[in-house]
């Protein structure tokens, strides 16, 4: 884990937010490597789940809606964490994670589910057990603590309204089913997809981008007709899909994946049956993916609080209902941190980012051989504005040429293209690959395809 962070700062794709200031708790900004590897992964995200489905919309909703949204959906008073705060210190912690700290090692809780413990049963086991703050202290009595953010309206004080900052991307969707309907020539079954950020006053702290106050979602809701669909077909297409989207479009190793049945106490209150798809963090298997059957909870909460008529109309039929829905919902950021976690590599003589090509931040990087002859660097010049057009390409004329390649490795580029004196005579190049490390000249006029093909 150090070390991932300590390549993620130095090569640039994750900063601490703020850091000439000290940081921010858990806040932490994308750099240029960092960003362009969290575009690529959302980018197939949508060209996956959006662009090459017939059954799918997308829609990009604002970050603040009417806060009767959040009423309706069950979030205000219900979205909350049992927290504790240590009393020397004054350091808040999550029950849960207190206890699951706590359990670690201990063979009597080996197949206790912490998932299962209500708001009582969280406090009952902290004082059964005299459990301390991770720094050994006294904590106070578990409290429940929300996690929608809030935030005010308006201009003209004592005219501010509360508004909520929202906690998942999802009610968006909700609130536009019917603009959905209205607007488009979708049937059932069919899905909206946006993706977004979220905001969740988060308590624990530690977890680098696993988690994070403010963080972007990638949510789908697939709504379809209990009668005619059976919801557990429905969930297991859906797993089906993010499984493909998680080993074959970004590279993931099986062996680092599972799924997860939510237990009956566990399920958040809108779900009827949930699955986790966990990935083995550096801290342990961690929920990466969820994908849960809300049913019609949330169109029939939104019609009871607005008053508007969210059925469908089935177009055969004109039998009037309300459609059930399947929710296969993820943080992009924890993507993210999947990918670099999943890629790293340390070799005898170098580090690596074994990143999909499909994703990596740059799929080739130009050099001209030595950067103080003109003839080469023109050359090379043409070769970059060439390759640019079709892949995200580098440049670099700093350093020696080992330099450069080890700069590559450890920001995931799978080529490297050497313009050299015999590149003026013969036109060819010298390509390098990253996983093999072993060079070989390429025509220029096969340069793009034999990219194209190994990538
Ligand atoms: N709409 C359902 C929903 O939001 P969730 O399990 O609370 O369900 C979905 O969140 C996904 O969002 C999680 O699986 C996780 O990948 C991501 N996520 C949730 N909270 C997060 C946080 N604080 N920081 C980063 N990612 C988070």
């Amino acid at each position: 884990m150090e070390k991932i962070v300590s390549l993620a700062k130095r090569r640039g794709f994750i900063f601490p937010t703020s850091d000439i200031y000290g940081g921010l708790a858990n806040g932490y900004d994308y750099g240029p490597l960092g960003v362009e590897l969290l575009r690529n992964i959302k980018e197939l995200w949508w060209k996956r789940f959006i662009r090459t489905r017939k059954d799918m919309v997308g829609l990009d909703s604002q970050i603040i809606l009417h806060p009767k949204t959040w009423e309706a959906s069950g979030h205000v008073g219900g979205f909350s964490d049992v927290v504790v705060e240590d009393k020397i210190t004054h350091k808040r912690y999550r029950v849960d994670h207190l206890i699951e700290n706590w359990i670690q090692g201990k063979a009597e809780f080996k197949d206790f589910v912490i998932e299962d413990l209500n708001v009582d049963d969280l406090r009952n086991f902290v004082l059964k057990n005299k459990i301390k703050s991770l720094e050994g202290n006294p904590i106070t009595d578990p409290k429940k603590f929300d996690l929608l953010m809030g935030t005010h309206l308006g201009t003209l004080e004592g005219e501010k309204d509360l508004a909520y900052l929202r906690g998942e991307t999802a009610q968006g969707i909700f609130t536009n089913f019917k603009n959905v309907l209205d607007s488009t020539r979708v049937k059932l079954p069919f899905g909206i997809g946006q993706i977004g950020k979220s905001f969740r006053n988060e308590i624990t702290l530690g977890q680098y981008i696993f988690r994070t106050f403010e963080f972007e979602q990638g949510e789908i809701e697939y709504f379809f007709d209990p009668e005619k669909e059976d919801p557990k077909a429905m969930l297991k297409m859906w797993q089906d899909a993010l499984w493909k989207f998680v080993v074959e479009d970004l590279g993931i190793n099986e062996k680092n994946l599972r799924w997860r049945r939510h237990t009956d106490a566990e399920r958040s209150h809108y779900s009827q049956d949930t699955y986790d798809l966990d990935y083995r963090f550096p801290f342990g298997w961690k929920e990466l993916w969820g994908v849960a059957y809300r049913t019609d909870y949330d169109l029939k909460q939104h019609m009871k609080y607005s008053g508007t008529d969210l059925q469908y109309t089935d177009p055969h039929t004109q039998k009037k209902f309300i459609p059930h829905v399947i929710e296969p919902a993820v943080g992009i950021n924890r993507l993210m941190f999947m990918v670099l976690c999943d890629s790293y590599r340390e070799e005898a003589e170098r580090v690596m980012l074994r990143i999909n090509p499909s994703i990596a931040p740059y799929t080739v990087a130009v050099f001209p051989l030595v950067s103080n002859k003109p003839e080469l660097v023109s050359e090379a010049e043409k070769v970059f504005e060439l390759l640019s057009q079709h892949f995200h390409t580098y440049w670099d004329d700093r350093g020696n040429i080992g330099k450069r390649y080890k700069y590559q490795d450890e920001a995931g580029t799978p080529f490297c293209v050497t313009i050299d004196y015999e590149s003026l005579l013969e036109h060819t190049v010298t390509i390098r690959n990253r996983d093999t490390m072993k060079q070989s000249r390429v025509a220029l006029s096969d340069l793009i395809s034999h990219i194209s093909k190994n990538s």
